[in-house]
Parts: C-alpha cells; sequence; structure tokens
C-alpha cells in the first residue's frame, strides 16, 4: 500500500531516491538499486543519532538540529543521490476508508473524495494535504469502490520538507510510516506460510518512545495504533540503577559496557514487560476487532535488537515470534558491511520501506 500526500511525486517515478526516516532517536538513510531477476541491493546505509528533544513524538522540535544531521547523515552516506522519499508519523497523518461510484473515474473521482473528504476529517481541507488510493471493489456494494484516504497537516508535512531541504536534499516522495513498514514487510512476506495469505500478521516496531503496530490481515492493514512504550523505558531503568545520564545509559547499553548485574536485574525485568505491553496490545486488537488471534508477531525497531527478546515475546504471548530482517532478500554491495547491516536491520525498517519507493510500478 503506497500514499503520496500531495508532493510531486509523479515525476519521481524511477528517478533514484533515498529512503530517510527522520525518527526519534536518528536520522536513517538507505539506498537500494536494482541488482537484476527481481532482486534489490544495499548500495548503502547510515544512522546518525540527533541530539535529544530535537524530536519528540513524531515533531520536529528543533529544525536547525534536524536539518544538519540530515546533511551530515547524507554526506556520510557517500551517495550522489539527493532525492529522498520520506514520511510522516501514523499519529500526524488521520487515514479513512470511504467508497465511491466505481463508475467515477480521473477528476470526477477527485471531486467525489474530496466532498466525502469534508465529511470525515475534522479539519478545513484548505489545512491539509490529501492524498487518497482506490483499494479495490466493495465487498459490500458491488457498484462502489473502497478508498483509503489519508489527510496530513499542511504544517506537519511543510515542516518535514522544509528539514530536507535545509539539508540540500529534495523530497520526493511522502509516505506514512505505518505504509513504508508494509512496503519493507512485502519483500519479506513469502517467507511466511502461504506468503502470509489467509494470516493475521502484527507487524510491531519498538522505537524509542513508542510501540508502533500495524497488523494485517491476508497481506492487508485492518489496524494501527500507537503504544507509548518503547526503549526509553529502559534507559530510564538503567539510569535510576547505576546513577547515570540518559545519554550515558544509552551508550553503555549500546557498547554492552553496564556491571554485570545489568542482565540479570535490569535487562531481563524489561525484557518481561516488553513482552507483556506486547501481550497487551496484541489482547486489544482480539477484543476491539473481529480477528480472533495473531498468528505471527513480527518485532522491527531498535527495541527488537535485544538479543532473545523474540523468545520472551513468544513465551509470554503464545504466538510465534521473529524479529524481522527486511534486507533478507537482497543483495549487499561492497560499501556495505553484512555483519553490521544484519544487526542494524531491524531499525531501517522504516527507511527500507521508503527506500523501496524508488522501485514503484509507473
Ligand atoms: N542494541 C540495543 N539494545 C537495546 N536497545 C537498543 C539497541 N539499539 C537500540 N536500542 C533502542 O532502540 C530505540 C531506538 O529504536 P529506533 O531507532 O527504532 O527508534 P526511533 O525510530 O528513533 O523511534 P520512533 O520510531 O519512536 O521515532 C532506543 O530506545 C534505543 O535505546
Ligand atoms: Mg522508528
Amino acid at each position: 500500500m503506497h500514499l503520496n500526500i500531495n508532493l510531486d511525486w509523479l515525476s519521481a517515478n524511477r528517478l533514484p531516491i533515498l529512503g530517510l526516516d527522520i525518527s526519534t532517536t536518528a536520522v536513517k538513510l538507505v539506498e537500494l538499486s536494482d541488482a537484476g531477476k527481481g532482486m534489490l541491493r544495499v548500495e548503502r546505509y547510515v544512522i546518525e543519532p540527533l541530539p535529544r528533544d530535537a524530536v519528540t513524538d513524531g515533531n520536529i522540535a528543533n529544525l536547525d538540529q534536524v536539518g544538519e544531521t540530515v546533511h551530515t547523515a547524507w554526506k556520510n552516506l557517500g551517495s550522489r543521490v539527493r532525492n529522498v522519499a520520506i514520511a510522516l508519523p501514523s499519529s500526524a497523518v488521520i487515514t479513512k476508508k470511504i467508497l465511491a461510484p466505481a463508475s467515477l473515474k480521473g477528476l470526477d473521482l477527485e471531486r467525489q473524495v474530496e466532498t466525502e473528504a469534508n465529511q470525515v476529517i475534522p479539519f478545513s481541507l484548505d489545512e491539509v494535504n490529501l492524498d487518497f488510493q482506490v483499494l479495490g471493489p466493495s465487498p459490500g456494494s458491488p457498484d462502489d469502490v473502497q478508498i483509503l484516504l489519508a489527510a496530513a497537516r499542511k504544517e506537519k508535512v511543510e515542516e518535514r520538507v522544509a528539514a530536507v531541504e535545509a539539508a540540500g536534499l529534495k523530497a520526493l516522495v511522502l509516505d506514512v510510516e505505518t505504509f513504508a513498514t508494509q512496503t519493507a514487510y512485502e519483500q519479506i512476506a513469502h517467507l511466511l506460510p502461504n506468503g502470509g495469505a489467509g494470516l493475521t500478521v502484527a507487524i510491531i516496531d519498538i522505537g524509542a518512545q513508542n510501540m508502533h503496530i500495524n497488523v494485517l490481515h491476508d497481506n492487508e492493514s485492518v489496524y494501527l495504533r500507537e503504544h507509548g512504550f518503547g526503549g526509553n523505558q529502559l534507559n530510564n531503568e538503567i539510569s535510576r540503577r547505576y546513577g547515570m545520564s540518559g545519554e550515558e545509559a544509552e551508550n553503555a547499553k549500546r557498547k554492552g559496557t553496564l556491571p554485570e548485574s545489568y542482565e540479570v536485574e535490569v535487562l531481563q525485568p524489561y525484557s518481561e514487560t516488553l513482552a507483556m505491553e506486547i501481550g497487551r496490545a496484541l489482547q486489544l486488537f482480539t477484543t476491539s476487532t473481529q480477528y480472533r488471534k495473531v498468528d505471527q508477531v513480527l518485532l522491527a525497531g531498535g527495541g527488537a535488537m535485544i538479543p532473545g527478546i523474540d523468545e520472551v515475546v513468544a513465551q509470554r504471548t503464545g504466538t510465534p515470534t521473529q524479529v524481522v530482517n527486511p534486507f533478507a532478500n537482497m543483495a549487499v554491495g561492497s560499501k556495505v558491511r553484512p555483519q553490521a547491516l544484519t544487526a542494524d536491520a531491524p531499525s531501517l525498517f522504516v527507511a527500507c520501506g521508503l527506500a523501496m519507493r524508488r522501485f514503484d510500478p509507473q
């Protein structure tokens, strides 16, 4: 599923494009190329840490810092490509499914969608960037098609585009993070039984502040949600236990330089809590929708980098769980260290999905 929230995207087709994920903790850039025979190749990637609070809750709080970090990331990437695909956090986007007569085409369809949008979007249409995608025939009424509508506040769009421009880059595609996740998922869906057909699959992206959840049924998104739990909670616990600042905790955690007691006294209880939060999130999904169970959990995001977290989640939730690697089927270019890529892969899920937008069918 793709959306383009009103950037001049048509001209972007087939132009080289980088995937750029401006997230809470870091700016992430991924460059993919066509390796032939239906295969993609990871040419380059970079993860450039952001100063604290430069981005919070999906808002760009400090445009200068973010612009600078994007620029540094791009320089370190070493690519000549300046066009990027970016995404808004799903919290900044309203999506709705609406119906329209199947006979409408082109401008008529656009007008009809705008009229409908006026009723379902709680903002004036002057204040939003709007996009839509025809999903297919409506199961309930044969003369209608189902349409996925997305509306983002203009200021949210402009803020991200400004950060990209401040870095000397050009935003050609604007997507939604959860949809980018889904694009990346489509690369690896065939690893699941029946390629995911008929299955209910929960993609859980564990970021710093939030868990971003996208549940698919039959490879179509049926549920989006954010829960306020993430890697920051682990840092807070480390800070509390060892008297460190947030930054020191983050560094020590990544470098593995924490005292011996960390593993048993901090990391294990945190993993249990994380698994429990995931269990609750899945329960909320099954009790509030028609779906009775989740067949597969896929973990992504930096929070999925905790060794063995998949087993803890599988045990707690009674659901098969895997940490995803969106690059599993891709070739790896000479500038990328395969081992580092495998380690970083979960946190590059969104950036990977965005980088794949370069290969959209025309
Ligand atoms: N090796 C690791 N072990 C444990 N936690 C890690 C590891 N590497 C990163 N993290 C944690 O993952 C989180 C960052 O993940 P990620 O990069 O996916 O977040 P983000 O995309 O910046 O956040 P968001 O999606 O909420 O904007 C941080 O809380 C970080 O501490
Ligand atoms: Mg993220």
